[in-house]
């Protein structure tokens, strides 16, 4: 499983890098919205960083307006994805900037059906939100499941990245089911390396070391 760090956030991002873990980073217009300065040079600077895709998404609603937003994105830099919601218009677009080469990642996504639209359409990737389906009582990791099959059913190539994970168990999980990348808070990221025995193991061998 791919990880990807979810955040605009350039010190979040370099601090994962740093870790040797990350393999692309995504952003969302709420968190590209809370960091401050000039978010197209903030972009740069993420896909400067990150030797992997970078997905930006369009903040439009029309459909000439998206694709015009996503001409303007991939200009940024080569491996900006354009993150697009699975609206009936976004799916337009995503089919249109699949004709045209451009790489997108269906964002938005809670159920399968949309997920095989967004696939049909031709998504690069399709981010099903566990999170947010979890907060309203829903089983986000059964849409995930889903996903998994009905894709490798008809064998499609879209690659499924877990998205709205709010804790380890959700990425346990996700690579469990054998999901092409999972994004990330690096809240969580950091939370994947603790563990009580770790610590307390280490202690003990400082300790007994130290009584040499
Ligand atoms: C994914 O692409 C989204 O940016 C993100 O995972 C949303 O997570 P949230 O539901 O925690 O905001």
């Amino acid at each position: 499983m791919k990880i990807f760090l979810d955040s605009a956030n350039i010190d979040h991002i370099r601090q994962a890098k740093s870790l040797g873990a990350i393999e692309g980073v995504t952003t969302n217009p709420s968190l590209l919205a809370r960091e401050k300065g000039d978010w197209k040079k903030l972009v740069r600077q993420i896909c400067k960083e990150i030797d992997g895709p970078v997905s930006v998404e369009v903040i439009a609603t029309d459909p000439a307006d998206m694709l015009a937003e996503a001409r303007d994105l991939v200009k940024i830099a080569p491996n900006v994805v354009v993150k697009v919601p699975v609206t009936l218009d976004g799916l337009k677009v995503i089919h249109e900037l699949h004709q045209r080469g451009i790489e997108t990642n269906a964002t938005l996504v809670f159920s399968a059906n949309q997920a095989l639209l967004a696939a049909k359409a031709g998504a690069g990737y399709v981010s099903p939100f566990i999170g947010r389906l979890d907060d309203i009582g829903q089983d986000g990791m059964q849409v995930v499941q889903d996903i998994m099959t009905v894709f490798r059913n008809y064998d499609l190539s879209t690659q499924v990245l877990a998205a709205s994970i709010r804790h380890v168990n959700h990425f346990l999980q996700a690579a469990l089911l054998g999901a092409d990348a999972a994004t990330v808070p690096l809240a969580v990221l950091l939370d994947l390396v603790k563990h009580p025995l770790t610590d307390i193991g280490l202690a003990k061998f400082l300790d007994d070391w130290a009584k040499r």
